[in-house]
C-alpha cells in the first residue's frame, strides 16, 4: 500500500525538492517490495503461526500454481482415461460375449455362499466407496462437465456438500475396508488352481468353458488384492491430506495428492469392471451379495472346488435340502 501511495503522489503532484527529501521508503514498503520480488521466483512467502501445522504459515508459494496445474492435467487425464476405456471395454465384451448364463439350467437348490457379517463388510466397504468416488469424481470434473449444465449457485452447493460427504465417509469405507480384508484374505492367497483358471481365460471369453475354483477365482483375487492395497494407499494418503500437520513437508503432502488422485482413478477402472460382472454381465452372481445364497448349478459352474469343500464339510453330497448351507 506504501509503495502504491508514494507512486501515486509522484504521478499527480510533481514532489518539489522538499517534499522529495519528505517521501521516506519505509520499512514497510521495502517489505512489501522484497515480497513482491519473492514472488517472481519459487521461494514461499510465510508468516508466522503459534498452531502446530507449520504449513499454515504458508502465504504465497508462487510454485504451488504450476505444480497444481501439473497435478490437475495428470489426474484429470488419467480419470478420464480410466471411466471412458472401462465403459467401452465392458459395452465390447457385452457386445461379443453378451451376458455370462448358467449353462445348465438353474437348480432351484440354494447353497450359502456370504453369511451376513460378510455381506455387511461389502456393502459397508461398497456403499462407502461409491459415494466417495462420485464425490471426488465431481471435484475433479465436476468444474468441467456439471458447472456448465447446474450454473453457480447450484454446483456450488452440490460440491460444498459432496465434499463434505467425502471427508466423513472416508472412515467409513476404512472399516468396511479392513472387514473385508479379515473375513476374505484367507481366501484370496494364491494357489495352483489360479494357474489353470487363468489358462482358460477364466471361462469368460468362451460359452461352456469352466475351470475349477475355490471360493474365488484368480480374477476375484486381483479384484481383492487391488481393493484391499489401493484402498489401503487411498486411506493413509486420505488421512495426510485431511490432516496436513502429519503429512511432513509440503512436498510429501503434494505427493499423497497425487498417488490419491492416481489410486483412484486406477481403483474406479477395476470396480467399474467388477461392479458389471457382479449385477449384468452375469446371471447369478448378484445373488450372492443380495441373499447371500446362490443357485447350486450356479456354483458348481464358477466355484466348483468350493462347492466340493462345502459338500465335504456338510456332508451332504446331494445337496437337495433348501436348506443354507454355511460357506466356508
Ligand atoms: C453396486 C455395486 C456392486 C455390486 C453389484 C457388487 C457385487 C458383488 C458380488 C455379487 C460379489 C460376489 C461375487 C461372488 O459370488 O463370487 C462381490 C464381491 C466383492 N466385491 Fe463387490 N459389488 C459392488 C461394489 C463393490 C465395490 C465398490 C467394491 C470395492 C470398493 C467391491 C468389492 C468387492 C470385493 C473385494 C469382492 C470379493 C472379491 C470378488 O468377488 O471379486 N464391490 N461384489
Amino acid at each position: 500500500m506504501a509503495v502504491v501511495t508514494v507512486m501515486a503522489f509522484g504521478a499527480v503532484t510533481a514532489p518539489t525538492s522538499v517534499q522529495a527529501q519528505q517521501v521516506n521508503p519505509t520499512a514497510q514498503s521495502i517489505t512489501e517490495d522484497k515480497l513482491f520480488q519473492a514472488l517472481q521466483g519459487d521461494q514461499m512467502v510465510a508468516g508466522r503461526v503459534s498452531i502446530p501445522d507449520d504449513q499454515a504459515s504458508g502465504l504465497i508459494k508462487p510454485g504451488n500454481k504450476s505444480w497444481a496445474g501439473t497435478h490437475t492435467g495428470t489426474v484429470r487425464f488419467l480419470t478420464v482415461a480410466a471411466v471412458v476405456s472401462a465403459v467401452v471395454v465392458l459395452a465390447l465384451f457385452y457386445m461379443i460375449r453378451g451376458r455370462i448364463m448358467v449353462d445348465g439350467k438353474m437348480s432351484g437348490i440354494r447353497i450359502l455362499r456370504f453369511t451376513a457379517i460378510e455381506r455387511f463388510a461389502h456393502w459397508l466397504m461398497a456403499g462407502s466407496f461409491i459415494v466417495l468416488a462420485l464425490t471426488g469424481l465431481n471435484l475433479v470434473l465436476g468444474r468441467t462437465l456439471l458447472l456448465p449444465l447446474l450454473g453457480e449457485g447450484t454446483f456450488s452447493t452440490l460440491t460444498v456438500w459432496g465434499k463434505l460427504a467425502h471427508n466423513y465417509v472416508g472412515p467409513a469405507f476404512m472399516v468396511g475396508l479392513l472387514l473385508s480384508f479379515l473375513v476374505w484374505v484367507a481366501h484370496n492367497l494364491p494357489n495352483k488352481v489360479d494357474a489353470e483358471w487363468i489358462a482358460q481365460g477364466g471361462g469368460l471369453l468362451k460359452k461352456g468353458v469352466h475351470p475349477p475354483a475355490k471360493k474365488f477365482n484368480a480374477g476375484q483375487k486381483v479384484i481383492f488384492w487391488s481393493v484391499t492395497l489401493g484402498g489401503a494407499a487411498l486411506s493413509f494418503t486420505g488421512v495426510m491430506l485431511l490432516f496436513p500437520a502429519l503429512a511432513g513437508g509440503q512436498a510429501d503432502w503434494q505427493l499423497f495428492q497425487l498417488i490419491h488422485g492416481i489410486v483412484a482413478a486406477v481403483l474406479s477402472f477395476v470396480i467399474i469392471a467388477h461392479i458389471y460382472i457382479g449385477s449384468v454381465g452375469m446371471e447369478g452372481a448378484f445373488d450372492a451379495m443380495g441373499s447371500g445364497e446362490v443357485d447350486l448349478n450356479w456354483a458348481k459352474e464358477h466355484h466348483s472346488l468350493w462347492v466340493e469343500e462345502v459338500q465335504a464339510k456338510s456332508g451332504d453330497k446331494s445337496m437337495t435340502s433348501k436348506g443354507a448351507h454355511p460357506a466356508e
